[in-house]
C-alpha cells in the first residue's frame, strides 16, 4: 500500500490512555494473551489475585509466556522456569546462585482493574492521576446491562466512523433499527479539544420492532452521538430518567487492521428491564455483527483495490472531526448546527 493510503487508514497510535485488556472474568488462573497497537503482552494474576502485563516472549530463550503457569513467586516460564512478577522483575531463577543474583527485568505495563475490567496503560509515561473512562449508569442499581466484545478486521479508526455513522444504519441494519423516512432532522455539534458531540432534534420514532419495543410513542426522544479521544464512542438515547439507553464501546487497536471492540450496553426501562432485554439483548448481537461484517468487507476492498478515498460530506455529521482528532488534530471549540434527512 502507499504511503498516503497507509497514513489516512493508520493514523498514529494514541498511546498514554488506558486501553481495556480483557474483562476481568476473563482472566483466571491462566496468563491471558493479548495484542494492543501491536504490543505483544501476557496477562496474568498472582495468587493473590493482583493483576499484571508484561511482553509475552520469556527475555531468557523467547517462549511465549501464555504457555507459563502461575507459581508463588509469580508467572513461571515453561522451559527453565524463570518466574516473572507484575512488575515485569525475573522473581527467581531456578538454577541460580546468590552470587550470580543480579536485577533483570522485562517489559512490563501499568495495570488497574475497575468496573469489572482489566485496563493497560500503554503510554510511556506514568498514568498519573489519568483514570479510566467511566462506564454509565455502571452503578445505577435500576440499570440493566451487559457487555458484548468483538474482534473487527478493520482500523479502530474505521470502526469508531461506524459506531457514530447514521446513514449507514438504514442500509447495514436494514429492517433492523431504522428505515428511511426522509424525514428531516436538526443536529448540533460541539467539538471540543479530544472530543466531539452531535446531538439530534426531531427525530421520529424508528419504524422498525427494534424501535416499536424500545421508543415509547409521542414522547421526546434526546439522542446524542459522541466520541472521546482516543477510542470510546458513546450513543445515548434518552426518554426520561427511568426510561434510557447508552451503548459505549472501546476500541482497542489490536494492530493496524484488527481492532478488539467491547459494547457496553445499559439501559433502564422500568420496571421491565429484564424482559425487555430478551428481546434487546439478541437484537443488538444481530446488529454488531452487521458492523462486523461491513467492516471486514471495508478493510478487504480497500486492501484488493491499493486504494481509498475519504469524501467528507455533511450527511457524515462528525466524521471529518473524528478523523482529525484521530489523526493527532486539535479541534478548536465550536458550535454549529446542520440538518439530516434520514
Ligand atoms: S525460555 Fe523462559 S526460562 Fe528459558
Ligand atoms: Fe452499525
Amino acid at each position: 500500500m502507499s504511503n498516503g493510503l497507509l497514513a489516512k487508514m493508520h493514523p498514529e497510535w494514541m498511546t498514554e490512555y488506558w486501553f481495556i485488556a480483557c474483562k476481568s472474568s476473563q482472566l483466571k488462573r491462566k496468563p491471558l494473551p493479548r495484542e494492543i497497537q501491536g504490543n505483544k503482552m501476557v496477562l496474568f494474576r498472582k495468587k493473590d489475585g493482583t493483576p499484571g502485563a508484561i511482553r509475552e516472549q520469556c527475555i531468557h530463550r523467547n517462549l511465549s509466556l501464555a504457555r507459563a503457569r502461575v507459581c508463588d513467586s509469580g508467572l513461571q516460564c515453561s522451559y527453565h522456569g524463570w518466574t516473572y512478577d507484575v512488575d515485569g522483575r525475573v522473581s527467581r531463577i531456578p538454577a541460580q546462585t546468590d552470587a550470580d543474583r543480579k536485577e533483570m527485568r522485562t517489559k512490563s505495563w501499568p495495570v488497574v482493574e475497575s468496573q469489572g475490567f482489566v485496563w493497560v496503560y500503554m503510554g510511556q509515561k506514568d498514568p498519573g492521576s489519568k483514570g479510566v473512562p467511566m462506564f454509565p449508569l455502571h452503578d445505577d442499581a435500576k440499570a440493566n446491562t451487559w457487555v458484548m466484545e468483538r474482534i473487527f478486521e478493520g482500523n479502530a479508526l474505521h470502526c469508531i466512523e461506524n459506531f457514530l455513522d447514521i446513514p449507514h444504519t438504514i442500509y447495514v441494519h436494514s429492517k433492523w433499527f431504522r428505515n428511511e423516512s426522509r424525514k428531516e432532522i436538526e443536529f448540533k455539534v460541539t467539538a471540543g479539544r479530544d472530543h466531539v458531540c452531535a446531538e439530534f432534534f426531531n427525530e421520529a420514532q424508528f419504524d422498525t420492532l427494534l424501535g416499536k419495543i424500545l421508543i415509547p410513542a409521542n414522547t421526546v426522544m434526546k439522542h446524542t452521538d459522541q466520541y472521546f479521544k482516543p477510542y470510546t464512542t458513546r450513543v445515548d438515547y434518552y426518554f426520561t430518567e427511568k426510561r434510557q439507553f447508552i451503548i459505549q464501546s472501546h476500541c482497542v487497536p489490536i494492530n493496524e487492521h484488527r481492532t478488539r471492540v467491547f459494547t457496553w450496553m445499559a439501559f433502564r426501562f422500568d420496571p421491565i428491564a429484564p424482559l425487555v432485554r430478551l428481546i434487546f439483548e439478541p437484537m443488538a448481537n444481530r446488529i454488531l455483527d452487521q458492523d462486523v461484517k461491513v467492516i471486514r468487507e471495508q478493510t478487504e476492498d480497500i486492501k484488493n483495490a491499493n486504494h481509498a478515498s475519504f469524501v467528507f460530506h455533511r450527511t457524515d455529521v462528525i466524521g471529518k472531526e473524528i478523523f482529525d482528532l484521530a489523526n493527532g488534530k486539535k479541534l478548536k471549540a465550536s458550535i454549529r448546527n446542520g440538518t439530516l434527512a434520514i
